[in-house]
């Protein structure tokens, strides 16, 4: 299958200096392919937020064969070419995990030597964050979140509360030392486990050789190099529903997943955002606990997790699995200034007979406009749902819109017209090149 590469180009320029990737959704509607694919295009690749929690697979084509690359930390532009690859401020950093996606890269040929920026400013993940995000989600029983335990919440709980390392203080490792003895003790004391202190400390000795080269004051680098004149893009982690202000609190993350994010995890103004891709699955999934209002139990929710192959990429955890809903979608339109849409794994709804799409929601019997903060009002809204008939057809070989059966073609067509946004991506299959330009 072909890629117009001058009408990506053409779409990449119409983009500007600096564009962020959103996810709109509940996370893993497909940013990492995304963002691989115009990588190619840009100088730069930054990730803003979130940690090890994020799962972004890119599918390569290679000789003949599909390869499978997962990021947990990395940027998803690290297999280009000459790119910079940003681990921003506003990331939570697990240096066990970020060495051992290097490690596995360079067995496959791939070197991020001269690729890879990590900011100084960015919070350590350590192994006691991870310890204590199982026992709190032990702690709450029946009311888990269904966290990734990759330490998140604890990690940036930390930060918030001002008592964080962060990876400058690995340059002063005596005083890095200390404020872990600390860190460390104050938790085994308050959630009453048992850890291997000066171990920790030991690994992060041999650690920051390993990585000293790739720390960095980003921010610094960012703001030169968009004077110099250079691209950026950024790749959102999570989904904007899943952001701890404006998602399903607490059913969430704990950092801004939404365009505001992107500025403070990056130190760039909003200004210098021009636009905002937002990355919509053709259907909705979640993973974890939460209200999720067009979600699907039974066969029909079965057979879009079956096949769309949705499994989580970080846990493995079965994805929950539901309808479009624009509802959803429209709110992350307005949180992120959403200005072009990629509408992803359209030919995961080929073969259903009839496909939904939820459009409005009702409250007590009342229309309501946007989504309610209340967890309890979401998980009672009705929901209003147009049904239209589905396609028999294969369209993973697709090449442009044309080549869509009409009942695809009307499918795209609604929700554009939903959400009065343009869908200038559609993907049709996991690889690369199975994307469609418009
Ligand atoms: P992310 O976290 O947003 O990057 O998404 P994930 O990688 O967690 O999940 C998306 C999954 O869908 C991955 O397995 C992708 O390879 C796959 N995928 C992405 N786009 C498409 C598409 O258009 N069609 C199909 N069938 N799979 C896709
Ligand atoms: P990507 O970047 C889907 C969910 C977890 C849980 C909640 C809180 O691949 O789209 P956390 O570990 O962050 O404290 O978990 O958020 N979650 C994700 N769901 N995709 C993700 O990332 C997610 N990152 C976190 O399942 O419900
Ligand atoms: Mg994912």
């Amino acid at each position: 299958m072909k890629i117009s590469i001058k009408k990506e180009a053409d779409i990449v320029k119409k983009l500007g200096q600096v564009v962020y990737v959103a996810g709109s959704q509940w996370g893993d509607e497909g940013k990492g392919k995304l963002v691989d694919i115009l990588s190619g295009h840009y100088d730069i690749v930054a990730r803003s937020a979130g940690g090890a929690n994020a799962g972004h697979t890119i599918c390569v084509n290679e000789n003949g064969k599909t390869k499978k690359y997962v990021f947990h930390l990395l940027p998803s532009g690290v297999l280009h070419e000459n790119k910079i690859c940003v681990i921003g401020n506003g990331t939570v950093v697990h240096i066990p995990t970020l060495l051992e996606e290097i490690a596995s890269l360079k067995e496959q040929g791939i070197d991020v030597h001269n690729k890879l920026k990590i900011s100084n400013r960015a919070h350590l993940l350590l192994e006691y964050h991870k310890i204590i995000d199982g026992i709190e989600e032990e702690q709450k029983a029946g009311k888990k979140v269904g966290t990734t335990r990759r330490g998140i919440g604890p990690a940036y709980t930390d930060k918030i509360s001002r008592s964080g390392i962060r990876v400058v203080d690995l340059m002063d490792f005596d005083f890095f030392a200390e404020k872990l003895r600390q860190n460390a003790n104050k938790y085994m004391s308050m959630y009453k486990f048992e850890f291997d202190i000066e171990r920790e400390i030991n690994y992060y000795k041999d650690a920051f050789e390993l990585i000293q080269g790739y720390i960095t004051d980003t921010t610094e680098y960012l703001h030169n190099a968009l004077t110099n004149g250079k691209t950026i893009l950024i790749e959102g982690a999570q989904g904007t529903h899943l952001d701890i202000d404006h998602g399903t609190y607490p059913y969430v993350t704990s950092s801004n997943t939404t365009s505001g994010g992107a500025c403070t995890g990056l130190g760039l103004p909003p200004n210098k955002i021009k636009n905002v891709v937002g990355i919509m699955k053709a259907y909705t999934t979640r993973v974890g606990e939460g209200p999720f209002p067009t979600e699907l139990g039974g066969m029909e929710g079965d057979m879009l997790r079956d096949q769309g192959g949705e499994y989580g990429a970080t846990t493995g955890r079965p994805r929950r699995c539901g309808w479009l809903d624009l509802m959803v979608v429209k709110q992350s339109i307005k949180l992120n200034g959403i200005t072009s849409i990629n509408l992803t794994k359209l030919d995961v709804l080929t073969k259903f007979r009839k496909i939904k799409i939820g459009v409005g929601y009702k409250l007590n019997g009342q229309p309501i406009n946007s989504i309610p903060a209340s967890l309890g009002e979401f998980a009672n809204v009705e929901v209003e749902y147009i049904e239209s008939d589905g396609w028999m057809d294969d369209i993973s070989k697709a090449e442009k819109f044309k080549d869509f059966p009409k009942n695809c073609q009307k499918y795209i067509k609604t929700i554009e017209d939903h959400l009065d946004t343009p869908i200038n991506f559609i993907g049709v299959g996991a690889n690369r090149d199975q994307m469609i330009y418009r």
